[in-house]
């Protein structure tokens, strides 16, 4: 019998229901669980979810709407967050921001034409003392300066440099 994909995909969410819990709690490791493995949340996988759950579809995707990191678009391969909360916003997000926005060519919301950069928000990233935060994938950055722009971005692009020319020895 041909195993759909959404078979599939409801299997895994299953396990990872089993793994996590059948409750509320477990909603947010699903969800960073789906993310990581299958890197967007569709909206058949929010229902299957708030099933697995007893909770409502609304829920689900409520959370998956103010975790920007969780968003259901496909994205760039690295995805730059910066914090939009109060701390970081008196330490000078805006500057960062307008910086990303300018070396990038993209507003927030919006990903490279390469597809090598989404470029978003995120909410506190608990660094507040800190700021302004800044994430990159899964790397934080703090006391983030438009100077410091440059040397990120060029960082993200070093790692691209090298596995442009990796891909072209093979
Ligand atoms: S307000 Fe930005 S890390 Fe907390």
């Amino acid at each position: 019998m041909l195993v759909t994909e959404q078979e599939r995909l409801r299997d895994d969410l299953v396990k990872m229901a089993d793994r996590f819990g059948r409750d509320r709690s477990a909603l947010m490791p699903i969800l960073q669980e789906l993310k990581r493995t299958r890197y967007h949340i569709s909206e058949y996988s929010m229902q299957v979810i708030a099933d697995l759950l007893d909770i409502h579809p609304v829920e689900v995707s409520s959370v998956v709407s103010f975790y920007s990191f969780l968003e259901d678009k496909p994205q760039g391969q690295f995805v730059i967050r910066l914090c939009r909360t109060i701390a970081c916003d008196m330490r000078g997000a805006d500057h960062v921001a307008r910086q990303l926005v300018n070396d990038l060519g993209i507003e927030f919301g919006e990903t490279t034409p390469d597809g090598k950069f989404t470029l978003g928000w995120a909410n506190c990233l608990g660094m507040c003392d800190q700021g302004p935060a800044m994430l990159v994938n899964e790397k934080v950055y703090t006391q983030v300066t438009p100077e410091k722009v440059h040397a990120i971005l060029d960082e993200c692009r070093g790692t691209f440099g090298m596995h442009a020319t990796a891909d072209k020895e093979r």
